[in-house]
Protein backbone atom coordinates (compact mmCIF):
# COMPACT_ATOMS: atom_id res chain seq x y z
CA UNK A 1 0.00 0.00 0.00
CA UNK A 2 1.29 3.24 -1.07
CA UNK A 3 -0.80 5.22 1.47
CA UNK A 4 2.13 6.03 3.61
CA UNK A 5 3.02 8.98 1.43
CA UNK A 6 0.80 11.71 3.04
CA UNK A 7 2.69 14.47 3.63
CA UNK A 8 1.82 18.01 5.73
CA UNK A 9 3.61 20.81 4.33
CA UNK A 10 2.62 23.81 6.89
CA UNK A 11 5.37 26.30 4.63
CA UNK A 12 5.41 26.04 0.68
CA UNK A 13 9.17 27.37 0.47
CA UNK A 14 10.91 24.58 0.11
CA UNK A 15 11.09 22.42 -3.10
CA UNK A 16 9.07 19.57 -4.16
CA UNK A 17 11.33 18.13 -6.57
CA UNK A 18 12.32 15.03 -4.49
CA UNK A 19 8.82 13.83 -5.30
CA UNK A 20 9.27 14.34 -9.06
CA UNK A 21 12.16 12.52 -8.93
CA UNK A 22 12.36 9.73 -11.82
CA UNK A 23 9.56 10.73 -13.91
CA UNK A 24 10.11 11.58 -17.64
CA UNK A 25 7.07 14.26 -17.82
CA UNK A 26 5.37 16.09 -15.75
CA UNK A 27 1.43 17.45 -15.93
CA UNK A 28 -0.12 19.46 -13.77
CA UNK A 29 -3.97 19.10 -13.97
CA UNK A 30 -6.25 22.25 -12.58
CA UNK A 31 -9.39 23.60 -12.57
CA UNK A 32 -9.97 27.58 -13.83
CA UNK A 33 -10.19 28.38 -9.67
CA UNK A 34 -7.17 26.56 -8.54
CA UNK A 35 -4.98 27.93 -11.57
CA UNK A 36 -5.94 31.23 -9.51
CA UNK A 37 -6.12 30.52 -6.19
CA UNK A 38 -3.58 27.72 -5.72
CA UNK A 39 -1.37 27.18 -8.57
CA UNK A 40 0.91 30.59 -7.87
CA UNK A 41 1.61 29.33 -4.29
CA UNK A 42 3.45 26.23 -6.03
CA UNK A 43 4.50 27.20 -9.50
CA UNK A 44 7.90 28.09 -8.64
CA UNK A 45 8.37 25.28 -6.69
CA UNK A 46 7.42 22.69 -8.87
CA UNK A 47 9.52 21.03 -11.46
CA UNK A 48 8.92 22.22 -15.53
CA UNK A 49 5.66 20.83 -16.12
CA UNK A 50 2.50 21.80 -18.74
CA UNK A 51 -0.83 22.85 -17.29
CA UNK A 52 -4.00 21.37 -17.98
CA UNK A 53 -6.88 23.32 -17.05
CA UNK A 54 -10.69 21.88 -17.39
CA UNK A 55 -13.65 23.87 -15.66
CA UNK A 56 -14.59 23.92 -12.34
CA UNK A 57 -17.47 22.01 -11.06
CA UNK A 58 -18.83 18.27 -10.70
CA UNK A 59 -20.61 18.80 -13.97
CA UNK A 60 -17.02 18.49 -15.49
CA UNK A 61 -16.17 15.12 -13.76
CA UNK A 62 -17.32 13.30 -16.52
CA UNK A 63 -15.73 11.56 -19.71
CA UNK A 64 -15.17 15.05 -21.90
CA UNK A 65 -13.20 16.17 -19.50
CA UNK A 66 -10.67 12.90 -19.78
CA UNK A 67 -10.77 13.09 -23.34
CA UNK A 68 -9.33 16.93 -22.85
CA UNK A 69 -6.30 15.23 -20.56
CA UNK A 70 -6.28 12.20 -22.67
CA UNK A 71 -5.56 14.68 -25.41
CA UNK A 72 -3.26 16.98 -24.12
CA UNK A 73 -0.76 13.97 -22.58
CA UNK A 74 -1.40 12.59 -26.07
CA UNK A 75 -0.39 15.04 -28.33
CA UNK A 76 2.70 16.06 -26.06
CA UNK A 77 3.74 12.36 -26.41
CA UNK A 78 3.45 11.48 -22.35
CA UNK A 79 4.86 8.43 -21.95
CA UNK A 80 4.06 5.65 -19.11
CA UNK A 81 7.09 7.28 -17.01
CA UNK A 82 5.37 10.72 -16.86
CA UNK A 83 2.96 11.80 -13.94
CA UNK A 84 0.17 13.69 -13.44
CA UNK A 85 -0.24 16.09 -10.53
CA UNK A 86 -4.00 17.07 -9.53
CA UNK A 87 -3.74 20.75 -7.99
CA UNK A 88 -7.34 21.05 -7.10
CA UNK A 89 -10.47 19.67 -5.19
CA UNK A 90 -12.05 16.37 -4.85
CA UNK A 91 -13.40 16.70 -8.61
CA UNK A 92 -9.68 17.32 -9.86
CA UNK A 93 -8.26 14.48 -7.65
CA UNK A 94 -10.87 11.90 -8.52
CA UNK A 95 -11.08 13.14 -12.63
CA UNK A 96 -7.25 13.28 -12.18
CA UNK A 97 -5.98 9.75 -10.83
CA UNK A 98 -8.92 7.99 -13.34
CA UNK A 99 -7.75 9.76 -16.42
CA UNK A 100 -4.04 9.19 -15.58
CA UNK A 101 -5.04 5.05 -14.17
CA UNK A 102 -6.27 4.66 -17.59
CA UNK A 103 -3.83 6.55 -19.68
CA UNK A 104 -1.59 4.31 -21.45
CA UNK A 105 -2.37 1.39 -19.16
CA UNK A 106 -1.58 3.54 -15.95
CA UNK A 107 0.89 6.52 -15.30
CA UNK A 108 1.63 7.57 -12.03
CA UNK A 109 -0.31 10.49 -10.18
CA UNK A 110 0.30 12.92 -7.00
CA UNK A 111 -2.51 14.38 -5.08
CA UNK A 112 -2.21 18.59 -3.92
CA UNK A 113 -5.86 18.97 -2.40
CA UNK A 114 -6.97 22.48 -2.21
CA UNK A 115 -10.04 21.77 -0.67
CA UNK A 116 -10.93 20.95 3.07
CA UNK A 117 -13.00 18.37 2.09
CA UNK A 118 -9.88 16.61 -0.35
CA UNK A 119 -7.89 17.37 2.70
CA UNK A 120 -9.56 15.77 5.08
CA UNK A 121 -11.34 12.43 2.76
CA UNK A 122 -10.94 12.78 -1.09
CA UNK A 123 -7.55 13.06 -1.68
CA UNK A 124 -6.97 9.72 0.44
CA UNK A 125 -7.47 5.75 0.18
CA UNK A 126 -7.17 5.34 -3.82
CA UNK A 127 -10.70 5.90 -5.19
CA UNK A 128 -10.66 7.35 -8.43
CA UNK A 129 -13.81 8.02 -11.09
CA UNK A 130 -16.42 10.04 -13.03
CA UNK A 131 -20.08 10.33 -13.15
CA UNK A 132 -21.24 8.63 -15.70
CA UNK A 133 -25.10 8.42 -17.28
CA UNK A 134 -26.39 10.87 -14.70
CA UNK A 135 -24.89 8.53 -11.90
CA UNK A 136 -21.82 10.02 -9.24
CA UNK A 137 -18.64 7.86 -9.77
CA UNK A 138 -20.01 5.27 -12.34
CA UNK A 139 -17.00 4.94 -13.76
CA UNK A 140 -13.72 4.28 -12.07
CA UNK A 141 -10.74 2.48 -10.48
CA UNK A 142 -9.30 2.00 -7.08
CA UNK A 143 -5.67 3.60 -7.22
CA UNK A 144 -3.26 5.08 -5.16
CA UNK A 145 -1.10 8.07 -5.92
CA UNK A 146 2.65 8.08 -5.15
CA UNK A 147 2.06 11.01 -2.79
CA UNK A 148 -0.53 12.95 -1.42
CA UNK A 149 0.56 16.84 -0.33
CA UNK A 150 -1.41 18.55 2.29
CA UNK A 151 -0.64 22.45 2.72
CA UNK A 152 -3.37 23.76 4.88
CA UNK A 153 -2.63 27.31 3.33
CA UNK A 154 -4.95 26.58 0.68
CA UNK A 155 -7.72 26.72 2.61
CA UNK A 156 -7.19 31.08 3.28
CA UNK A 157 -8.88 31.00 -0.53
CA UNK A 158 -11.72 28.47 -0.22
CA UNK A 159 -15.26 30.17 0.34
CA UNK A 160 -17.36 29.72 3.44
CA UNK A 161 -19.90 27.66 2.07
CA UNK A 162 -17.04 25.08 0.88
CA UNK A 163 -14.81 24.99 3.63
CA UNK A 164 -18.58 23.86 5.64
CA UNK A 165 -18.91 21.67 3.20
CA UNK A 166 -15.17 19.81 3.47
CA UNK A 167 -16.15 19.86 7.20
CA UNK A 168 -19.07 17.66 6.84
CA UNK A 169 -16.37 14.64 5.86
CA UNK A 170 -14.78 15.48 9.13
CA UNK A 171 -17.96 15.35 11.12
CA UNK A 172 -18.38 11.51 9.55
CA UNK A 173 -15.16 10.18 10.30
CA UNK A 174 -15.60 11.64 13.87
CA UNK A 175 -19.57 9.78 13.93
CA UNK A 176 -18.25 6.16 13.01
CA UNK A 177 -15.32 6.20 14.74
CA UNK A 178 -14.60 8.37 17.64
CA UNK A 179 -17.00 9.30 20.09
CA UNK A 180 -14.56 11.30 22.20
CA UNK A 181 -13.05 13.38 19.82
CA UNK A 182 -17.11 13.92 18.06
CA UNK A 183 -17.91 15.31 21.73
CA UNK A 184 -14.98 17.83 21.59
CA UNK A 185 -15.68 18.76 17.65
CA UNK A 186 -19.82 19.41 18.69
CA UNK A 187 -18.76 21.90 21.44
CA UNK A 188 -17.59 24.31 18.62
CA UNK A 189 -18.38 25.91 15.79
CA UNK A 190 -16.11 24.68 12.75
CA UNK A 191 -14.39 27.55 12.55
CA UNK A 192 -13.55 27.91 16.15
CA UNK A 193 -11.74 24.82 15.76
CA UNK A 194 -7.86 24.18 15.46
CA UNK A 195 -8.10 23.27 11.21
CA UNK A 196 -4.54 21.73 11.07
CA UNK A 197 -6.07 18.69 13.98
CA UNK A 198 -8.98 18.06 12.55
CA UNK A 199 -7.00 17.44 8.84
CA UNK A 200 -4.57 15.37 10.37
CA UNK A 201 -7.18 13.75 13.02
CA UNK A 202 -9.87 12.70 9.85
CA UNK A 203 -6.79 11.60 7.80
CA UNK A 204 -5.47 9.06 10.33
CA UNK A 205 -9.06 7.60 10.93
CA UNK A 206 -9.56 7.59 7.18
CA UNK A 207 -6.31 5.84 6.06
CA UNK A 208 -7.02 3.10 9.23
CA UNK A 209 -9.63 2.17 7.85
CA UNK A 210 -8.68 1.79 4.77
CA UNK A 211 -5.73 0.13 5.20
CA UNK A 212 -7.73 -2.75 6.82
CA UNK A 213 -10.43 -3.17 3.87
CA UNK A 214 -8.84 -1.28 0.47
CA UNK A 215 -11.22 -2.28 -1.69
CA UNK A 216 -14.17 -2.03 0.64
CA UNK A 217 -15.35 -5.38 0.94
CA UNK A 218 -16.00 -4.77 4.35
CA UNK A 219 -15.52 -2.21 7.05
CA UNK A 220 -14.12 0.48 4.48
CA UNK A 221 -17.98 0.87 3.55
CA UNK A 222 -18.36 2.53 7.20
CA UNK A 223 -16.75 5.81 5.40
CA UNK A 224 -19.88 5.91 3.00
CA UNK A 225 -21.71 6.90 6.11
CA UNK A 226 -24.36 9.64 4.58
CA UNK A 227 -23.12 8.92 1.39
CA UNK A 228 -26.74 6.40 0.61
CA UNK A 229 -29.16 8.70 0.66
CA UNK A 230 -26.29 11.78 0.24
CA UNK A 231 -25.55 10.65 -2.94
CA UNK A 232 -28.99 10.54 -3.94
CA UNK A 233 -29.48 14.07 -2.75
CA UNK A 234 -26.70 15.44 -4.57
CA UNK A 235 -27.32 13.68 -7.96
CA UNK A 236 -30.65 14.42 -8.04
CA UNK A 237 -30.06 18.53 -7.81
CA UNK A 238 -27.10 17.73 -10.05
CA UNK A 239 -29.38 16.55 -12.85
CA UNK A 240 -31.90 18.96 -12.26
CA UNK A 241 -29.51 21.49 -12.81
CA UNK A 242 -29.23 22.93 -9.80
CA UNK A 243 -26.49 21.93 -8.14
CA UNK A 244 -26.01 21.72 -4.11
CA UNK A 245 -21.87 20.83 -2.54
CA UNK A 246 -21.36 17.15 -1.92
CA UNK A 247 -20.73 17.91 1.74
CA UNK A 248 -24.18 19.79 2.00
CA UNK A 249 -25.81 16.72 0.54
CA UNK A 250 -23.90 14.34 3.00
CA UNK A 251 -24.69 16.47 6.33
CA UNK A 252 -28.81 15.87 4.95
CA UNK A 253 -27.46 12.09 4.19
CA UNK A 254 -25.94 12.00 7.67
CA UNK A 255 -29.25 12.82 9.27
CA UNK A 256 -31.55 10.63 7.60
CA UNK A 257 -29.11 7.81 7.70
CA UNK A 258 -28.78 8.61 12.03
CA UNK A 259 -32.79 8.40 11.81
CA UNK A 260 -32.37 4.82 9.93
CA UNK A 261 -29.96 3.67 13.17
CA UNK A 262 -32.21 4.98 15.79
CA UNK A 263 -35.07 3.11 14.10
CA UNK A 264 -33.03 -0.23 13.60
CA UNK A 265 -32.41 0.32 17.52
CA UNK A 266 -28.73 1.22 17.36
CA UNK A 267 -28.68 4.88 18.01
CA UNK A 268 -30.18 6.02 21.32
CA UNK A 269 -32.65 8.87 20.97
CA UNK A 270 -30.20 11.24 22.43
CA UNK A 271 -27.73 10.75 20.43
CA UNK A 272 -29.71 10.81 17.43
CA UNK A 273 -31.00 14.24 18.74
CA UNK A 274 -27.46 15.24 19.23
CA UNK A 275 -26.31 15.05 15.91
CA UNK A 276 -29.34 16.40 14.10
CA UNK A 277 -28.96 19.35 16.01
CA UNK A 278 -25.28 20.10 15.43
CA UNK A 279 -26.11 19.31 11.33
CA UNK A 280 -28.74 21.65 11.90
CA UNK A 281 -27.14 24.44 13.49
CA UNK A 282 -24.04 24.20 11.60
CA UNK A 283 -25.43 23.16 8.16
CA UNK A 284 -27.47 24.37 5.30
CA UNK A 285 -30.82 22.88 5.21
CA UNK A 286 -31.91 21.30 1.82
CA UNK A 287 -35.49 21.36 0.21
CA UNK A 288 -36.28 17.53 0.06
CA UNK A 289 -39.34 18.36 -1.85
CA UNK A 290 -38.41 16.18 -4.59
CA UNK A 291 -40.20 12.83 -5.55
CA UNK A 292 -39.42 9.81 -2.29
CA UNK A 293 -39.17 7.39 -5.66
CA UNK A 294 -36.64 9.47 -7.81
CA UNK A 295 -34.16 9.85 -4.70
CA UNK A 296 -35.07 5.32 -4.36
CA UNK A 297 -34.32 4.90 -8.27
CA UNK A 298 -30.89 6.71 -7.50
CA UNK A 299 -30.13 4.74 -4.62
CA UNK A 300 -30.32 1.77 -6.45
CA UNK A 301 -27.25 2.62 -8.75
CA UNK A 302 -25.23 2.48 -5.40
CA UNK A 303 -22.40 0.41 -5.65
CA UNK A 304 -23.14 -1.09 -1.96
CA UNK A 305 -26.18 -2.44 -2.77
CA UNK A 306 -26.61 -6.17 -3.69
CA UNK A 307 -29.56 -8.12 -5.58
CA UNK A 308 -31.66 -4.84 -6.18
CA UNK A 309 -31.20 -4.22 -2.42
CA UNK A 310 -30.43 -0.91 -1.19
CA UNK A 311 -27.60 -1.50 1.35
CA UNK A 312 -26.15 1.47 4.00
CA UNK A 313 -24.14 2.11 7.52
CA UNK A 314 -25.84 2.79 10.63
CA UNK A 315 -24.36 4.06 13.47
CA UNK A 316 -24.02 1.05 16.47
CA UNK A 317 -23.87 4.33 18.94
CA UNK A 318 -21.61 7.40 17.97
CA UNK A 319 -18.01 6.18 17.01
CA UNK A 320 -19.05 2.53 15.85
CA UNK A 321 -21.16 1.33 12.59
CA UNK A 322 -22.57 -1.64 11.24
CA UNK A 323 -22.11 -1.80 6.81
CA UNK A 324 -24.73 -3.94 4.73
CA UNK A 325 -28.16 -2.68 6.46
CA UNK A 326 -30.80 -2.99 4.50
CA UNK A 327 -32.62 -0.06 3.78
CA UNK A 328 -36.23 -0.57 3.01
CA UNK A 329 -37.97 1.82 1.17
CA UNK A 330 -40.71 3.05 3.82
CA UNK A 331 -37.78 3.65 6.21
CA UNK A 332 -35.89 5.57 3.74
CA UNK A 333 -38.99 7.54 3.16
CA UNK A 334 -39.65 8.04 6.80
CA UNK A 335 -36.01 9.22 7.13
CA UNK A 336 -36.44 12.08 4.75
CA UNK A 337 -39.60 12.86 6.61
CA UNK A 338 -37.84 13.36 9.35
CA UNK A 339 -35.16 15.91 7.99
CA UNK A 340 -38.01 17.81 6.72
CA UNK A 341 -39.66 18.15 9.75
CA UNK A 342 -35.86 18.69 11.72
CA UNK A 343 -35.32 21.26 9.30
CA UNK A 344 -38.80 23.47 9.36
CA UNK A 345 -38.44 22.80 13.72
CA UNK A 346 -36.87 26.05 14.03
CA UNK A 347 -38.43 28.27 12.01
N1 LIG B 1 -12.29 9.80 -3.89
C1 LIG B 1 -12.87 9.91 -2.70
O1 LIG B 1 -12.59 9.11 -1.80
C2 LIG B 1 -13.84 11.00 -2.45
C3 LIG B 1 -14.27 11.27 -1.15
C4 LIG B 1 -15.15 12.33 -0.93
C5 LIG B 1 -15.59 13.09 -2.00
N2 LIG B 1 -15.16 12.80 -3.26
C6 LIG B 1 -15.59 13.61 -4.41
O2 LIG B 1 -15.05 14.91 -4.25
C7 LIG B 1 -15.86 15.83 -4.98
C8 LIG B 1 -16.10 17.06 -4.14
O3 LIG B 1 -14.85 17.65 -3.83
P1 LIG B 1 -14.72 19.21 -3.53
O4 LIG B 1 -15.77 19.62 -2.59
O5 LIG B 1 -13.31 19.43 -3.18
O6 LIG B 1 -15.15 19.87 -4.92
P2 LIG B 1 -14.35 20.66 -6.06
O7 LIG B 1 -13.14 19.96 -6.47
O8 LIG B 1 -15.36 20.96 -7.10
O9 LIG B 1 -13.92 22.03 -5.34
C9 LIG B 1 -14.91 22.91 -4.91
C10 LIG B 1 -14.76 24.31 -5.53
O10 LIG B 1 -13.69 24.99 -4.91
C11 LIG B 1 -12.77 25.48 -5.89
N3 LIG B 1 -11.47 25.48 -5.24
C12 LIG B 1 -10.68 24.41 -5.01
N4 LIG B 1 -9.64 24.76 -4.22
C13 LIG B 1 -9.78 26.08 -3.98
C14 LIG B 1 -9.02 27.00 -3.21
N5 LIG B 1 -7.95 26.62 -2.50
N6 LIG B 1 -9.42 28.29 -3.19
C15 LIG B 1 -10.55 28.66 -3.85
N7 LIG B 1 -11.31 27.84 -4.57
C16 LIG B 1 -10.93 26.55 -4.63
C17 LIG B 1 -12.95 24.56 -7.05
O11 LIG B 1 -12.57 25.17 -8.26
C18 LIG B 1 -14.45 24.29 -7.01
O12 LIG B 1 -15.14 25.34 -7.63
C19 LIG B 1 -17.12 15.09 -5.36
O13 LIG B 1 -17.07 14.76 -6.72
C20 LIG B 1 -17.07 13.83 -4.51
O14 LIG B 1 -17.73 12.75 -5.13
C21 LIG B 1 -14.30 11.78 -3.49
ZN1 LIG C 1 -18.08 12.15 0.53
Amino acid sequence: VKSNNILFIRNLDQTLTQFFEGYSTVAVLLDQNTETYCYPLVNSILPEHIKITVPPGEQHKGLPACELIWNELSNRNFDRNSVLVNLGGGVIGDLGGFAASIYKRGIKFINIPTTLLAQVDASIGGKTGVDFNGFKNQLGVFNEPETVIIHPGFLKTLSEREFISGFAEAVKHHLIADKPGWHQLMKKKPRELNIEEIINHSIKIKKTIVDQDPKESGVRKGLNFGHTIGHAIETHFLNSGNPVLHGEAISAGMACESFISYHENLLGENELNEITGYLRTNFPKLRLDMPVPELIRLMKQDKKNKNGVIKGIALDGIGNFQFDVTYSEKMIEESLAFYKRQMQADK
